[in-house]
């Protein structure tokens, strides 16, 4: 299997775009950090369908981390990354390093309000930033005119979503639904940092929104069906309940408007990893 091109530069990048695009070719970018699973690769898949050119973003983004730790030790492994993109197949790997993407002097912040101020904004203070920030960053290097993003980061598609509206950026946004494991948990890198005893627990987090938003759809209030929820995922052996709230799908602010499209989103720590999950209400 040949594997994708992998280029590191801006200007490479630039320069392969260019040809694409003056041959009349669209292309779809699907940003990552790596670490690739079914869930990254069915962005992948999605843009393969929809564009003529793909290219994937492998890029741990040091401004989206407020743990320097937790930046330590996210997994990086793209030789195997690279044999995934390949049965897609991509066309382009981006993985710039730090230097190419911040080099001395970089002075901007992409900071958006409202949306990414409560849930994950309040918890992770300045992630939403670096998020935003390398976000656009990433357009304007690949120039791309569809970009695929998942819902299993709900908060984060929303930001993408209101910054691209904001800037009038040339971008089509695709939001991918969450694949799951056959047992319902989210598939995510951070999945494979939980002990077996953990794992075994680990789908409670969406059994128990998903029981919530049933709940609430057949009439029991709110405030009631989220504190059996949190109740459940505590007894199930989570470790803490960071939050399980129930907002408008699209401003992330409290909602009791039954008409609007809702989701109920949570965090939640299960051996010391942060687990989140998102459903629409
Ligand atoms: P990362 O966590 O690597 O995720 C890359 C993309 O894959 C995101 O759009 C995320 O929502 C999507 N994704 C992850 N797990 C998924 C699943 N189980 N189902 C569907 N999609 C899934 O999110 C980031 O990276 C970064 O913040 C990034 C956008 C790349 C900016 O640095």
């Amino acid at each position: 299997m040949t594997l994708p091109l992998i280029l590191r530069s801006v200007a490479d990048l630039r320069q392969h775009v260019r040809a694409w695009k003056s041959a009349g070719q669209t292309v779809g970018v699907v940003p990552t950090m790596g670490a690739l699973h079914d869930g990254h690769l069915s962005l992948a898949r999605a843009a393969r369908a929809e564009c003529d050119r793909v290219i994937t973003t492998i890029f741990v983004n040091p401004k989206q981390f407020n743990n320097p730790e937790d930046l330590k030790h996210y997994p990086r492994s793209e030789e195997a990354d690279a044999a995934l993109l390949a049965t897609v197949p991509v066309d382009v790997i981006f993985a710039p390093q730090p230097e190419e993407v911040y080099p001395d002097g970089f002075a901007t912040t992409v900071s958006v309000s409202g949306v990414s101020e409560p849930l994950e904004g309040r918890m992770r203070p300045g992630h939403f930033d670096g998020v935003a920030t390398v976000v656009t960053k990433l357009f304007g290097m690949t120039m791309a005119d569809r970009g695929y993003f998942g819902q299993k980061d709900w908060q984060q598609l929303q930001v993408v979503l209101r910054l691209v509206r904001d800037l009038n950026l040339p971008v089509h946004i695709v939001g991918c639904e969450t694949i799951r494991e056959d047992d319902g948990l989210a598939m995510s890198s951070r999945n494979l940092r939980l002990t077996a005893a953990g794992r075994a627990k680990a789908p409670v987090l969406y059994a128990a929104v998903t029981a919530a938003a049933a709940d609430i759809r057949a009439g029991q209030s709110d405030r009631m069906a989220i504190r059996e929820a949190a109740e459940a995922i505590r007894a199930a052996g989570f470790d803490r309940v960071e939050y399980i709230e129930l907002r408008d799908a699209e401003t992330l602010m409290p909602s009791d408007d039954p008409t609007r499209p809702r989701r109920m989103l949570a965090a939640a720590w299960l051996d010391g990893v942060r687990l989140i999950d998102n459903i629409p209400v």
